[in-house]
């Protein structure tokens, strides 16, 4: 973006009935939401966050209703303990289009490994989607904080800050000194003194869970040298389904919904061979409690294939409800180049496919 310190467009992140706008500058300031007036912002034990990351909660209903937000950045050059001074850089507002009724579609980006350019010329082909999803594996790891730039480049580059975006941590993810720090860029969910990657969502018709492996390896292999502690993770996201299954009539059997579907970056419905087995119990009990909530459909990446896994498919865990992976990083073309395959969702009443893109042919879920 030229002669403004704002570097992309920002993401709007789907939390719950809620949304958490993001965005990144390229300067240190303030940054903040006005909606209608009302200012929204990312106030914490009363001080406003000094920095270049701006992580902004914003209601569910308010925004729905706007329609519209504005941008704004102040920057301060330094935050001196006194007199600290601001200049206002970014005023700019948006559009935003919720999710709505029951014709939509959604876009599935996993897998891209850093890269932006073929994943966005595919998008551009598709067509403008009413909901972006990036399932995991983004980036090759979180070694460098820039790299966290790359989800934002995808978000820009396809919802244009106008349209929700859905954010599902990849194992990739979680590799590498900045993993801790992901947090601050991404959308999460806060309960018991924790920001969590996995919670539920609702937009207009369509519910649904982003759930969360982490590693795809136990957490005691050497090449995660003692550094993680997922099996400990797993068992509170068992415990959170639990919860949501208690909560079912404000989730899922909320008036007005009618597809619910589960975006994990592992296909946990596979069974994977050691040194892959990890959490065999704890993803037949997930298997089991997305059947109690009558899940639609699985939506997954990470295998670096395209294929659908219907529902009761033998050697699979038995699951009520099918799996569809939908992402290849790098296919090879014949001359030479290569192209992204990502996933497509397209609903029309009661009407719902899902296939991979290109080439892929309609499944219906
Ligand atoms: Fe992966």
């Amino acid at each position: 973006m030229e002669n403004t310190p704002l570097l992309y467009d920002p993401a709007v992140f789907v939390v719950g009935r809620d949304y958490q706008i993001i965005f990144l500058t390229e300067t240190r300031g303030l940054g903040w939401i006005e909606i209608e007036g009302e200012r929204y912002t990312d106030e914490e034990a009363g001080l406003l966050y000094y920095g270049t990351v701006h992580k902004i909660p914003v209601t569910g209903d308010v925004l729905n209703r706007a329609r519209a937000y504005t941008v704004v950045f102040v920057e301060y050059a330094d935050k001196k303990p006194y007199y600290p001074e601001g200049i206002e850089k970014v005023r700019r507002k948006y559009v935003f289009r919720p999710l709505e009724g029951e014709k939509y579609r959604i876009f599935h980006f996993a897998d891209t490994h850093a890269r932006t350019k073929t994943p966005l010329e595919l998008y551009e082909r598709t067509g403008d989607c009413d909901l972006i999803v990036l399932n995991g594996d983004i980036n090759e790891h979180s070694y460098e904080i820039e790299n966290f730039h790359t989800a934002f480049i995808l978000a820009s580059g396809s919802a244009h800050g106008e349209r929700p975006v859905i954010y599902s941590r990849g194992n990739h993810d979680t590799r590498g000194y900045a993993a801790q720090d992901l947090v601050n860029y991404i959308p999460t969910a806060f309960r018991g003194g924790r920001r969590e990657t996995f919670y539920s969502f609702r937009q207009g018709s369509l519910w649904g869970l982003v759930l969360d492996c982490g590693e795809d390896k136990y957490d005691t292999n050497v090449e995660y040298g003692g550094t993680i502690l997922f099996d400990t993770f797993r068992r509170r996201e068992t415990e959170y389904l639990r919860s949501v299954i208690a909560n079912k009539a404000e989730e899922y059997e909320a008036d007005g919904v009618k597809t619910k579907i589960a975006i994990c970056h592992v296909p946990f419905v596979e069974h994977f061979q050691f040194p892959f087995d990890v959490a065999d119990d704890v993803y037949e009990e997930w298997t089991r409690l997305l059947d109690e909530i009558g899940i639609d459909l699985l939506l997954c990446g990470h295998m670096h294939r395209a294929y659908l896994i219907p529902a009761h498919t033998a050697e699979k865990r038995n699951a009520s409800f099918p799996t569809a992976v939908c992402s290849i990083p790098g296919v090879k073309d014949e001359d030479g180049g290569e192209h992204y395959v990502g996933g497509l969702i397209e609903v029309d009443g009661g009407h719902r496919v899902v296939k991979y893109i290109p080439g892929g042919e309609d499944w219906t879920f």
